[in-house]
This record gives C-alpha cells, sequence and structure tokens, in this order.
C-alpha cells in the first residue's frame, strides 16, 4: 500500500478516539476501586491500551505479553506463539486483557485459557475492533469498540509486515 496515496480510511482517528471516550466510561464504572491488571498484547494493542489508560483515573497496573499469530503475510497462521509471556501475578487480581483485534479469535482465546489456569477474581476482555467475519473459535469480547467487514486492516497500531502501525486512522489495506 503506498500510504503517500491517500490510503482509505475505515476509521479515523477522531471516530477512534469517541469510540475509547466510550469504552473508558464503562470500564471505569465497573473497576472503579479495584485496582485492575490491565493485560495487553502486543505488539498491535499498544496505541490502543496508550490512549484507554489515559482515560482511566482510578489506580491499575498496565502488562504486556506478546503474542504473533500472523508471521508475515496477512493470513493469521493458526499458530500462537508466545514472544514474550506473562510477568505479573494473576491469581486474585480482576484481570483486563486489553487487545486491538479479534479476528480468529485464536490469539486471545489461547491467552484466556492460559489466564483462567491462574485463578483471577475475574478475568475480562476489552476489544478496540472485532471482525467476526473471521472467527474459527467462540470469543465473548466483553467491552467491544467497533465491528468491522473482512478487510485487512492497518494504523493505529496494526501492521502488515511490520508497516504502518504508525498510521493514526483505520486504514484499509488494497490488494
Ligand atoms: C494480530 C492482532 C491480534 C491478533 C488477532 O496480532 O494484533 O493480536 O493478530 O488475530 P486472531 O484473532 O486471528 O488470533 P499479530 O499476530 O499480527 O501480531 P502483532 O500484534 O505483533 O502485529
Amino acid at each position: 500500500m503506498n500510504i503517500e496515496r491517500s490510503p482509505e480510511v475505515l476509521t479515523s482517528s477522531r471516530e477512534i478516539a469517541s469510540t475509547i471516550d466510550r469504552l473508558a466510561a464503562v470500564i471505569r464504572r465497573d473497576y472503579l476501586g479495584k485496582e485492575p491488571l490491565l493485560l495487553g498484547i502486543l505488539k498491535g494493542s499498544f496505541m490502543f491500551m496508550a490512549d484507554l489508560i489515559r482515560r482511566l483515573d482510578f489506580p491499575l497496573e498496565v502488562e504486556f505479553v506478546r503474542l504473533s499469530s500472523y508471521g508475515r503475510g496477512t493470513e493469521s497462521s493458526g499458530r500462537i506463539s508466545v514472544v514474550q509471556g506473562l510477568r505479573s501475578v494473576v491469581r486474585n487480581r480482576d484481570v483486563l486483557v486489553v487487545e486491538d483485534i479479534i479476528d480468529t479469535g485464536l490469539t486471545v482465546a489461547y491467552l484466556l485459557g492460559y489466564l483462567r489456569k491462574k485463578k483471577p477474581a475475574s478475568l475480562r476482555l476489552c476489544a478496540l475492533l472485532d471482525k467476526p467475519a473471521r472467527r474459527k473459535t467462540a470469543v465473548h469480547i466483553d467491552y467491544l469498540g467497533i465491528t468491522i467487514p473482512d478487510r485487512f486492516v492497518v494504523g493505529y497500531g496494526l501492521d502488515f509486515d511490520e508497516k504502518f502501525r504508525n498510521l493514526p486512522d483505520l486504514c484499509i489495506l488494497e490488494d
């Protein structure tokens, strides 16, 4: 994709911001006084996590794991590799997994299964984007931003071959 040739914007940075305002208001209501652990999945979620936690005005912790499912193509490989594992204690914590996009669902299903075994006090999922057309395993999203069509999207932290993460808008990658 040639980003100098105005990529097709699917969701503008302004729409993303108002979506995160809405999510943060509900998360604030649900977690106020609980000191949750917000657990982001790298790399894609870094921008969403940064914007989300700036809207949460109560004590919380931030942690990341790095999982990978795509390799270098546009199709999820279906094999999840743990690039950097979890360092925080999860037992008895209120854990909120923060993810940029749920596509096949395999990445987050893998992580939620792993976390459940560690006996958190509560375990919920917040995802900015949902692409249900591609789902291979059922995933319950507790806090959902935007449902998107079955197009390959980049920007706002999401990449193709490690590029385009820096685009402020969510854009459609042309064929
Ligand atoms: C992307 C995205 C999600 C996952 C969603 O990550 O950030 O973590 O794929 O796909 P799934 O629902 O089909 O599992 P990717 O593996 O590309 O790594 P990245 O976040 O480092 O770009």
